[in-house]
């Protein structure tokens, strides 16, 4: 089923398309049950809409919201999704995944306190004071691709081939010590509590993408560790964590953005059938979100893949970051993967609210879906990405008019990771030009020079492998 871009004229030829394919994913015509309420953590929710976390590399140095990180949320929260789950948030200074990451801390509390009321602000002034908008704020550790000044300074769980070869790691680099995971325990339980003074209803300790508490999961290999091999082991830090969380900060809710499949072979992947890697295989994530469940969780976020390694699992896309390939994959089948596990995921968990994503690609097509996923009981809420980068009162347009504006949607470019990956604020350089076209500029200048040094690189490697033979 070779990759293939959105030329989808009306509904109809998109339903097609997924019948030819022999897919499954279901379309409702009547999208009402998106705005019917859910209760989540003793909260009523007015509606099924989440903002997905998504970093916006426009931090101060000090990791304080700028004035454009300020402009992003309050558009989210004018925007009316009921739960805006704010971006990766470093704990640490050396957990940054670039320069301008946001990171909380003793010093930068005060602009999250900002950032928080001013969201919550935002969607009062809109929707009136009874509106009941939750917040939660992601805290992550960036592991092997941190770059706290720039430069890439892995802090990796374990060794893994693949990963080691694409950033050029040696055998000898360093993996972090037990003991600095349990003092990292303490760095996530502190920024749990300013999270907390800052406003924040929840925290999220982001478990998904290859960071480093995702590596964890999946640390078969790590050495003689509390922290690898056993099922127990891999799974230490998420639940030790979240359990000293729940103990040590009142009123505050914690959570994960869990990856369920990170399709990396065994023994490198959490999720991922030991035989064939294609396959993702569900028992250890299901045995997890068991026990994650016993410390209270009200709501679980879901994802997939590594986007530093293979970006097309966790968003389907259009057009490729510079100088990748094309995935030999159709993007319905990426969506079509992302709704299965996530309703094994809810069947397997009828009670627990779970937030669902990778619905970008279907463009204004998507409610119909979600609609069709909610009434199925297959999820309880489902969360936008680009798609709120793109769009952000998406929301509010589906509420007043019932569709969306094809003008308005994602065009899934990759312009946004790319921003990103390039360290400069990340916005919509299609739909909101004005103020994100010049980033946009800076970061394809910065991966076309990535590109020309990695093939110097390259080619001086043959070479120096010519003149040995
Ligand atoms: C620019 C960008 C930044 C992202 N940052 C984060 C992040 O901070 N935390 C996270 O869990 N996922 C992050 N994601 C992944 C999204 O939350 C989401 O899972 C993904 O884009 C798929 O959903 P979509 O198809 O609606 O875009 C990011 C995605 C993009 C495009």
């Amino acid at each position: 089923m070779p990759h293939e871009r959105f030329r989808f004229k009306d509904r109809a030829a998109l339903e097609q398309k997924i019948t030819d394919l022999g897919l499954d994913i279901p379309f409702s015509d009547d999208i009402s049950i998106l705005f019917s309420h859910v209760v989540l953590a003793r909260r009523v929710l007015p509606n099924r809409f989440a903002v997905l976390p998504m970093e916006g590399a426009d931090a101060d140095p000090a990791g304080r919201p700028t004035e454009l990180t300020l402009r992003r949320y309050k558009r989210y929260s004018e925007g009316g999704a009921s739960l805006i789950w704010f971006e990766a948030t470093a704990v640490t200074a050396d957990g940054r995944s670039n320069p301008r990451q946001l990171w909380i801390n003793t010093e930068t509390r005060d602009g999250f306190r900002k950032l928080a009321k001013e969201t919550r602000l935002a969607a009062h002034r809109k929707f009136g004071s009874d509106h009941n908008l939750l917040l939660v704020l992601q805290l992550t550790h960036s592991g092997r691709v941190a770059k706290p000044e720039g430069r890439p300074v892995p802090v990796i769980a374990q060794h893994n081939p693949l990963l080691d070869a694409k950033q050029g790691l040696s055998p000898e680099h360093p993996v972090i010590s037990d003991s600095a995971l349990d003092a990292l325990q303490d760095d996530f339980v502190s920024a749990a509590r300013l999270a907390h003074e800052a406003g924040f209803d929840g925290v999220d300790i982001k478990a998904c993408h290859g960071y480093l508490v995702s590596e964890l999961l999946a640390a078969f290999t790590r050495p003689d560790s509390r922290y690898g091999g056993s099922f127990e082991n891999r799974t230490r830090f998420l639940a030790e964590t979240s359990e000293r969380i729940k103990l040590a900060v009142r009123g505050i809710f914690v959570t994960s953005r869990l990856s369920v499949y990170d399709a990396l072979p065994y023994p490198y992947g959490f999720g991922v059938d030991r035989e064939h890697p294609e396959n993702p295989d569900l028992g250890e994530p299901v045995r997890l979100i068991k026990k994650l469940r016993n410390i209270d969780f009200p709501v679980l976020g879901l994802s997939l893949g590594i986007p530093a390694f293979q970006s097309h699992y966790g968003r389907p896309y259009d057009k490729p970051l510079i100088g990748q390939e094309l995935p030999d994959e159709h993007p319905l089948v990426g969506v079509s993967r992302w709704l299965r596990l996530t309703s094994e995921i809810q069947k397997a968990f009828p009670t627990l609210p779970v937030v669902g994503a990778g619905y970008s690609w279907l463009r204004q097509f998507f409610p119909h879906v979600a609609a069709a996923m909610v009434e199925r009981e297959r999820v309880s809420l489902i969360g936008l990405g680009r798609g709120s980068i793109a769009y952000p009162g998406w929301v509010n347009a589906l509420a007043a008019d019932g569709i969306l504006d094809q003008r308005k949607v994602c065009v899934c470019c990759s312009k946004c990771s790319q921003m990103l990956r390039a360290g400069q604020p990340v916005g919509c350089a299609v739909h909101d030009a004005d103020t994100y076209q010049v980033q946009y500029r800076k970061a394809r200048k910065r991966a076309k020079e990535v590109r020309r040094i990695e093939k110097k690189t390259a080619r001086s490697a043959r070479k120096r492998s010519r003149r040995k033979a």
